[in-house]
């Protein structure tokens, strides 16, 4: 018999579809990473590290905390790092929340929140997204009350690429005041919508980013939170003083010194691949959500086969289903190059669209 919580025995695990990929048989469209390797620079940075013997050391950060804070535009009081988006967010429902509060997580979405959420066994409400409306706002503003402690808004949502105004999100910080609003900025450098300016004001404000998606190293898991500087002093209480692999922090360090490398890549991803596929999928029938993200989530007419075929054709996408159980694909941008390629491909599959 478990001595374990009973909650948690009785919950499932979160189990990525990790199995089998590789990179040198698949493009790797399913899981919205980079689709292109990291710098030479970074990874000399890497193999240095190692090669100087260094290996042996407990992790020591040293300034780190104050260049991301100057990449972010945030006084470094406000920030500190993370072991990926998913610790931050782990760290945040753990230091928050109580056996018993409300978490309002709007769906689909990140698996992360209803994980946490489950683990500190939370009552959750969980209103839909819609393609037509986008983000919850009314169902989210009235299902707030004095037991609400948390409230996630993924910006952009993850599947389905939702963005949130700034404004709504100033509506819910100010309606739930006394609860914990965690923006989880994953996609930030696509999007480039963010309110990190606003933690001053916003003391119940979080955002969590991380350098998986666009900077690519998701293997070395690095990510960060920002928020008022008395949040950050107690999220440090509970994180521990080597959760961040230090060589995250070496290939981080060599990658914020060639911002230029990183922005030719989102502007590759969102200005030339992203309307490729989006100009296509409207051209075959296929509907698909607005996306502030790497990604589109597209509903074709039989998207098991599409998904056959792709994978037959070495390409990898994730189907996501929305609340009423319609399955989309999700398809990560890359390169123009990929992009075309994924084109001739979509282009040669039965049951696209309507
Ligand atoms: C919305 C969102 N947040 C967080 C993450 C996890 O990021 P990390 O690798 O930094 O833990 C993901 C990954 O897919 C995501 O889509």
């Amino acid at each position: 018999m478990s001595t374990f919580k009973k909650h948690i025995q009785q919950m499932g695990a979160y189990k990525p579809p990790l199995d089998g990929r590789d990179p040198d048989k698949h493009m790797l469209l399913d899981f919205n990473e980079r689709t292109l390797p990291v710098s030479e620079a970074v990874c000399s940075a890497l193999v240095d590290y190692i090669q100087a013997g260094r290996l042996q050391m407990y992790p020591a950060y040293g300034d780190v905390v104050d260049r991301i804070a100057e990449y972010a535009n945030v006084p470094a009081s406000q920030l500190m790092i993370t072991n990926g988006s998913d610790q931050g967010i782990d760290l945040i429902f753990r230091a928050a929340c109580t056996e018993g509060d409300e978490a309002i997580i709007p769906g689909p979405t990140f698996a992360m929140y209803m994980q946490c959420a489950k683990v500190e066994n939370l009552k959750i409400h969980s209103p839909s997204y819609t393609s037509d409306r986008g983000f919850p706002l009314t169902e989210v503003l009235s299902l707030i009350n004095e037991k609400t402690r948390i409230i996630t808004i993924a910006n952009p949502n993850n599947p389905s690429g939702t963005l949130v105004s700034r404004e709504d999100i100033i509506t819910i910080a100010k309606a739930a005041s006394h609860a914990v609003i965690l923006v989880d900025e994953c996609y930030f450098e696509y999007s480039a919508l963010t309110v990190v300016d606003l933690v001053g004001q916003y003391p119940n404000l979080l955002v969590t980013r991380t350098f998986s998606k666009t900077w690519g190293i998701p293997s070395l898991r690095l990510g960060y939170i920002i928020s008022a500087q008395e949040n950050i002093l107690s999220l440090l209480n509970v994180r521990g003083p080597y959760d961040i692999n230090q060589l995250a922090i070496v290939a981080i360090r060599a990658a914020l010194e060639n911002l230029d490398g990183i922005q030719s890549y989102v502007d590759e991803v969102m200005n030339e691949s992203k309307p490729l596929l989006e100009q296509f999928l409207k051209s075959s029938g296929v509907e698909f959500w607005p996306s502030g993200g790497n990604f589109v989530w597209a509903f074709f007419d039989k998207p098991a086969e599409v998904q056959k075929t792709l994978f037959e054709q070495g390409i990898l996408v994730r189907p996501k289903e929305d609340t009423d159980n319609r399955v989309g694909l999700r398809i990560t941008l890359g390169s123009k190059k990929q992009t075309q390629y994924l084109l001739e491909v979509l282009g040669s599959c039965r049951g696209l669209g309507a």
